[in-house]
C-alpha cells in the first residue's frame, strides 16, 4: 500500500479565509490537535508576513515534536531567511518556497520573463536547500502554466535540490481529470521521478477541490495539502477531512495507508470551527451535523434494518457521537415506533395502526416533530381521539 502524506495549512491558507485571525495560543492549540489527528507536515504560516505569523511560526516550532514544521516563502533571500529564524527550534522542519509559473502572474502580477522565473527558482532554491533537507517548490497557478514551462520550472527546481513539488491549483480551475493528467504528465516528465515526492494543493472554486486532489493520488501524488474544514482564500481550499475518509471509505479501491487518526476529526473540525468563528455547514460532507441524519420513511426503515443502507462511514469513525433520526413528514411508521420505544413506550406494530395517523397529522403542520410533542401524541386522550 502506498502511503500518502497529509499536509495541514489551516494555519497559513486557511488563515487567508475573510476576517480569520487566530491568535498564537489559538494556532499552538489547533497544531497540537493536528497532531493528534495524526498529520505530517504543518504550514504554521508565513514568517515574513508580519512579526505576529513569525511568532506563531517559532512557537509551533518549540510545541510539536512530532509532525514537520514549515513556514512559507516567496523567491526571495529575506522571506527564506525568516522560515529559516522562526523554524530554527523545530525538531523535523522543511521549507515551502513557491513562486507563479502561468502568464497571466508572469506577465501582470510578477513582470518577470519566463527566463527571470527560472533563474528565481533555480538561485532560491539552492539557497534555501543549504538550510533545509527537505525543500519544497510550488508553481503558483500551475493549472494554468503551459505544460512544456511547468515541467521546465519543476525539473529546475529539482535540480536545485527540490525534494517535494506541490502542484497549486491556486484558483480551482481544474477537474478530476484534468488535474489527474497533469500530475501524471509531470511525473512521467521528470527522470527519477520516485525520488520526488509529488504534492496536490486544490482550491474550492468550482467546488472541486477534494475530488482534484483525490484524483492526484490516483495519478501518483503522494502528499495531499488542505485545510480543516476546507477553509481558506476564497472558496476555501481541499477538506482534509474529506481526502481522509475518502481514503478509509475506499481503502480497497485506492489501496493507500495514511497516519491520520480519524476518531480525531470531530475534536480538529470543532477547534477550528471556534477558532475560525466560520460555522459548519450543517450538510457538510463527513463533519457536517446532518451527514449521518436520516430523514425520509424509506431511508429511515432501511436504516433500522441494517445501517449501512444508507451510511458508508459510522459517525463513530470520526468522532461523532451517533446517527440521528429526525422524525418528519417524510418519516415512516418504523423510525416512529423506534423512537418511542426508545423513549420507553411499550409498543408494537400493531399499536402503530393507531399512533402513526396521529404523528402524520401533526408531522404534517411542523419542520420536525419533537419529542415533547411524541408524548402529547401518546396521551391517553390523543389515542382516544385518534380511534
Ligand atoms: O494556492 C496556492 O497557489 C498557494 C501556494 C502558496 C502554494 O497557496
Ligand atoms: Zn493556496
Amino acid at each position: 500500500m502506498r502511503k500518502i502524506e497529509f499536509f495541514d495549512t489551516t494555519l497559513r491558507d486557511g488563515e487567508q479565509t475573510v476576517g480569520v485571525n487566530f491568535s498564537i495560543d489559538e494556532k499552538v492549540k489547533i497544531a497540537k490537535q493536528l497532531e493528534t489527528w495524526g498529520i505530517d507536515v504543518i504550514e504554521a504560516g508565513f514568517p515574513i508576513a508580519s512579526p505576529n505569523d513569525f511568532k506563531c511560526v517559532q512557537a509551533i516550532s518549540r510545541n510539536i515534536h512530532h509532525a514537520r514544521i514549515t513556514g512559507l516563502a516567496r523567491m526571495t533571500f529575506k522571506d527564506i531567511d525568516a522560515c529559516v529564524k522562526a523554524t530554527a527550534d523545530a525538531d523535523h522542519k522543511q521549507i515551502h518556497v513557491f513562486i507563479a509559473t502561468s502568464p497571466i502572474h508572469r506577465e501582470a502580477k510578477l513582470h518577470m520573463t519566463k527566463a527571470q522565473v527560472i533563474h528565481e527558482i533555480d538561485e532560491k532554491v539552492r539557497y534555501a536547500r543549504q538550510f533545509f533537507d527537505i525543500v519544497q517548490f510550488s508553481p503558483e497557478d500551475a493549472t494554468r502554466t503551459e505544460m512544456p514551462f511547468l515541467i521546465e520550472s519543476v525539473q529546475t527546481a529539482i535540480n536545485a535540490g527540490a525534494t517535494v513539488i506541490n502542484v497549486p491549483d491556486t484558483v480551482g480551475y481544474s477537474n478530476p481529470i484534468e488535474f489527474g493528467r497533469i500530475i501524471k504528465t509531470l511525473i512521467d516528465a521528470i527522470p527519477n521521478s520516485e525520488n520526488i515526492s509529488f504534492s496536490a494543493h486544490c482550491h474550492n472554486d468550482l467546488g472541486m477541490a477534494t475530488a482534484n486532489a483525490i484524483a492526484a493520488i490516483e495519478n501518483g501524488a503522494n502528499r495531499v495539502e488542505g485545510t480543516i474544514n476546507g477553509i481558506g482564500e476564497r472558496a476555501g481550499n481541499t477538506a482534509l477531512e474529506e481526502v481522509a475518509a475518502q481514503l478509509h471509505v475506499r481503502q480497497d479501491y485506492y489501496q493507500c495507508t495514511d497516519s491520520i487518526k480519524l476518531s480525531e476529526t470531530k475534536k480538529i473540525s470543532d477547534m477550528v470551527c471556534e477558532y475560525s468563528a466560520i460555522p459548519i455547514p450543517k450538510n457538510k460532507a463527513v463533519i457536517g451535523p446532518f451527514a449521518f441524519s436520516h430523514e425520509s420513511g424509506i431511508h429511515q426503515d432501511g436504516f433500522l434494518k441494517n445501517h449501512q443502507t444508507y451510511e458508508i462511514l459510522t459517525p463513530e469513525t470520526v468522532g461523532m457521537h451517533h446517527s440521528q433520526m429526525p422524525l418528519g413528514k417524510l418519516s415512516g411508521s418504523h423510525a416512529v415506533m423506534a423512537r418511542l420505544q426508545q423513549m420507553g413506550y411499550d409498543i408494537d406494530r400493531a399499536d402503530m395502526k393507531t399512533i402513526f395517523p396521529r404523528f402524520k397529522a401533526v408531522a404534517d403542520h411542523c419542520d420536525l416533530v419533537s419529542d415533547d410533542a411524541l408524548r402529547e401524541i401518546m396521551t391517553p386522550t390523543m389515542i382516544k381521539e385518534a380511534n
